[in-house]
């Protein structure tokens, strides 16, 4: 079963709108007065399983080959629709079937090749399988955080270990990974009895896997190169230096919806650590979901910068408990994404044109 490249359009233009729509969501969230968007309370459900889920979703469905993974993107899509209509109960279902199918798809890709990143990528997809089923239990957004996260957290490190392969690493190593990633799972399990005990257990787990990703990733070696792959190394680690901030703010806070501290807590993860792999990975992920070229441009170190910036002054906001500071880190988180947007589209656009005029040469 082929998906023809056209429809593929549909899902990347809808994690386009769950992020313009989950950002504004998250702005009235932080007592920004503007309109009101449709179900202000699934914020975090649209961003990570309706916007990151559809785009992890259609990478894996691209790099497996598989016609039927697309069920996966479809599936988010589907979610992020029922989400922005005001029927959660619907977008929850969604997305348990889409979750459940990514699992197929990393279950089918280790019996091809068993390798252990796909064991973590497995274990990453079966966060989300477990966020959604306690979503469809009417369980609030906020308690699906640490599941949520160990979905996010799980396959990012699984494809960080798919690439160390070629620097190797160690035996202690390998065990350092294999521990971190069981006590961010066990910590998420712990959570469904006990919010506070279980973050602080995922905390200690996500710190963890902090420490392993700064000691044994590619990157602490490309970001001696120029260009391109320094920029992506440079996103890579300060990625990274935010999951441990975040997993040491876990660790000592716990996760108290409702404090200024918890939106530090959830920001630095969510925004310092996955929104800056997003922005790093861009020049990969862009071209091979999009099928355009994506020339290497100076000037997307500066919505990189913006972002570290920002959420730099949101979290010391929350440290210091001052929600005014906070908010104008959330404002400029905001502008942050905005800004990487434009620039990926005058990117695009100048590929787009350069390739234009490449061809018509040829043709003259
Ligand atoms: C400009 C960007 C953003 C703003 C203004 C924003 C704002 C907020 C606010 C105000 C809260 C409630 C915090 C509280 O109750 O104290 C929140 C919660 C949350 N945010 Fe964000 N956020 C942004 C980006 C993101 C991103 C990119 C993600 C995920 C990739 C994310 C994931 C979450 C999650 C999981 C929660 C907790 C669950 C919930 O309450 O919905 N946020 N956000």
């Amino acid at each position: 079963m082929a998906v023809p490249v056209r429809a593929r359009a549909v899902p990347a233009l809808v994690a386009v709108a769950a992020l313009v729509a989950g950002v504004w969501m998250g702005l009235l969230r932080a007592g920004f007065a503007l309109g009101a968007p449709p179900a202000p309370g699934t914020h975090g459900a649209m961003l990570v399983l309706g916007f990151l889920g559809t785009v992890i979703g259609m990478e894996r469905a691209v790099a497996t080959g598989r016609g039927w993974a697309w069920i996966t993107p479809f599936g988010a899509a589907a979610a992020v629709v029922a989400m922005l209509a005001g029927r959660p109960g619907a977008a929850a279902v969604s997305l348990l079937a889409a979750g459940a199918v990514l699992v197929a798809v990393f279950v089918a890709a280790y019996r091809d090749q068993p390798e252990p990143h796909l064991v973590l990528m497995t274990a990453g997809a079966s966060a989300w399988v477990l966020a959604a089923f306690t979503w469809t239990l009417g369980a609030s957004v906020p308690s699906l955080v640490p599941w949520l996260s160990t979905f996010l957290v799980l396959t990012i490190a699984g494809e960080r270990l798919e690439l160390a392969r070629t620097i190797g690493t160690s035996d202690v190593a390998r065990r350092w990974l294999w521990g971190s990633a069981a006590i961010v799972v066990a910590g998420s399990a712990v959570a469904w009895v006990s919010l506070q005990a279980g973050a602080r257990l995922a905390g200690a787990g996500n710190l963890l896997v902090a420490v392993w990703l700064l000691g044994n990733d590619l990157a602490r070696r490309t970001i001696r190169l120029g260009g391109v792959t320094r920029y992506m190394a440079a996103g890579l680690l300060a990625g990274y230096l935010w999951l441990g901030i975040a997993g040491a703010l876990w660790m000592v806070s716990g996760l108290m919806p409702g404090t200024t501290a918890y939106d530090a807590a959830l920001h630095s993860l969510f925004l310092g650590f996955v929104m800056s792999m997003i922005m790093a990975h861009a020049p990969v992920v862009i071209p091979a979901l999009g099928g355009v070229s994506f020339p290497w441009s100076p000037a997307l170190w500066v919505p990189l910068g913006l972002l570290h910036g920002s959420v730099l002054v949101r979290v010391a906001g929350g440290l210091a408990t001052s929600g005014a500071i906070q908010r104008w880190g959330a404002a400029l988180n905001a502008v942050a994404l905005a800004v990487f947007a434009a620039t990926a589209i005058v990117i695009v656009a100048t590929g787009r044109r350069r390739r234009r005029a490449r061809t018509g040469h040829r043709a003259t």
